[in-house]
């Protein structure tokens, strides 16, 4: 298993290029399903997800060529389509439910294990509860037998009406998809609005998908029989965006970061702005100044976009670490996301959990230490703290990392960051 090994304290300086979006490309992926007609997907972030994914279609049946860097993927569909998504296809990754909206939609039918990936919300785990209410809304039944969901519908899935109990990322994206090709009018009430959902919106439409929104969280879908070829251009990584940025203010950096829409991250910049950042915003790209003293924030609250991140908390922590005082971050949506606090607190910071909220204490000088990664984020968390520590630190499971981020350790060397992968 490989490792990072990182010498600090780095400043950065330069420029890097955001990937296409991890979040926005696995929806994409799995609504390739729903095509009889070729799709060609650009800006295909080379992250271990998106093998994971590909691998996914593939096993279903679907025909992959890439061309040239392996950003650009052409997904044909083939005669051998298979209906079991394995559990060994879909353990490490979350996003392997989302192929059972599109496989109930195209064949009525479906094997889906019960998915894996990052472990966020503790005993509580991270249900499906949502999906598949609303999928049966639509028409599919389903019986959960030895960790599979074994769904149908009788012919074709009908549109209905439904509204999520709770803001739902992946609900909301199996349901879209799945509304594709249902009967009639499917109004989806109380969805999720990340860019993601947005941009997969905007894919399926470019293949003729009528969806349109019809209120902030409201979304309409009128079924049609079929899509037809497209192309498309997957959109920048908001989260990979947002790191380098923080990695910039908290190491006194200087960065201009390119290739994604800075207005999809106006929240986290106003963050950024409070604790001292100097930012300059461009059409698809920002140049960012950290400042000399960081300032602490009281009551930062992860929350549903347009709201703060969650994926976003665990890195602006470490930026709170050192800021000039006490800061405080409630996390709403995964109520126990915190597990990266005590490989910081290896490295000299001092944080309190009560419930979900973490009190962070400001002024820490970390020193470096052994780590290991826990989860996607709390990972790259871990790698901007040992930027910021003293002396060497090493980082182990850094697979967590490679699953999200696209070659994190070439991009952080080229801005100045003493960084060596060891296997
Ligand atoms: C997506 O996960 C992202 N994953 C996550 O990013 C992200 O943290 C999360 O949305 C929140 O923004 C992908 O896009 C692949 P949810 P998802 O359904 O869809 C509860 C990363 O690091 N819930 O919006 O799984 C759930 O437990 C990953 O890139 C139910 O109770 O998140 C949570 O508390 C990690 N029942 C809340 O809703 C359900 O059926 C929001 O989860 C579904 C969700």
């Amino acid at each position: 298993m490989d490792k990072f090994l990182i010498k600090g304290p780095s400043k950065v300086k330069g420029i890097v290029n955001i990937s296409g979006s991890k979040n926005a490309a696995l929806p994409i992926l799995a609504s390739t399903i729903l095509f009889d007609k070729p799709v060609i997907l650009e800006n295909l972030p080379r992250v271990k997800d998106i093998d994971t994914m590909i691998n996914l279609l593939k096993s279903l049946g679907s025909k992959i060529e890439f061309f040239g860097n392996k950003k650009t993927v052409k997904i044909s569909k083939t005669n051998k389509t298979k209906y079991l998504a394995s559990y060994y296809s879909v353990k490490t990754m979350r996003a392997g439910v989302l192929v059972l909206g599109p496989m109930i939609a195209k064949y009525h039918k479906s094997i889906t294990s019960f998915p894996g990936g990052c472990v966020l919300n503790g005993k509580s785990g991270r249900p499906i509860n949502f999906h598949l209410n609303a999928l049966k809304k639509l028409g599919m039944k389903y019986e959960i037998k030895k960790g599979y969901i074994f769904a149908k519908s009788k012919g074709k899935l009908k549109g209905n009406l439904i509204k999520f109990p709770k803001i739902s990322v992946g609900a909301t994206e199996n349901l879209i998809m799945a509304a594709c090709f249902a009967i009639g009018k499917t109004v989806l009430k109380n969805c999720a609005i990340e860019p993601e959902i947005k941009d997969l919106v905007n894919f399926l439409r470019s293949a003729g998908a009528k969806i349109k929104w019809v209120g902030k969280r409201t979304c309409e879908i009128i079924g049609v029989n079929s899509l037809k070829e497209t192309k498309y251009s997957v959109m920048g990584d908001r989260i990979e965006a947002g790191t380098f940025c923080i990695a910039s203010t908290l190491t006194k950096g200087d960065l201009l970061i390119k290739n994604f829409n800075p207005k999809i991250i106006q929240t986290e910049l106003n963050f950024l702005k409070k604790v001292g950042a100097k930012i300059d915003i461009f059409k698809n790209q920002i140049h960012i100044k950290g400042p000399k003293k960081i300032k602490s924030i009281n009551n930062i609250l992860t929350k549903e976009y347009p709201g703060f991140p969650t994926d976003l908390q665990a890195q602006f922590m470490v930026l709170l670490c050192r800021a000039d005082g006490r800061s405080t971050i409630t996390e709403k949506i995964f109520q126990s996301r915190f597990i990266h606090v005590m490989e910081l607190q290896r490295l000299g910071a001092k944080i309190n959990i009560k419930n979900n909220k973490a009190i962070i204490e400001g002024n820490r000088k970390f020193i470096g230490a052994e780590l290991m990664s826990s989860d996607l984020r709390a990972s790259a968390a871990l790698v901007l703290a040992a930027m910021a520590a003293k002396d060497k630190s090493i980082i182990s499971r850094v697979y967590h990392i490679d699953r999200g981020y696209e070659r994190i350790e070439k991009k952080l060397k080229k801005i100045g960051v003493n960084i060596r992968r060891i296997s």
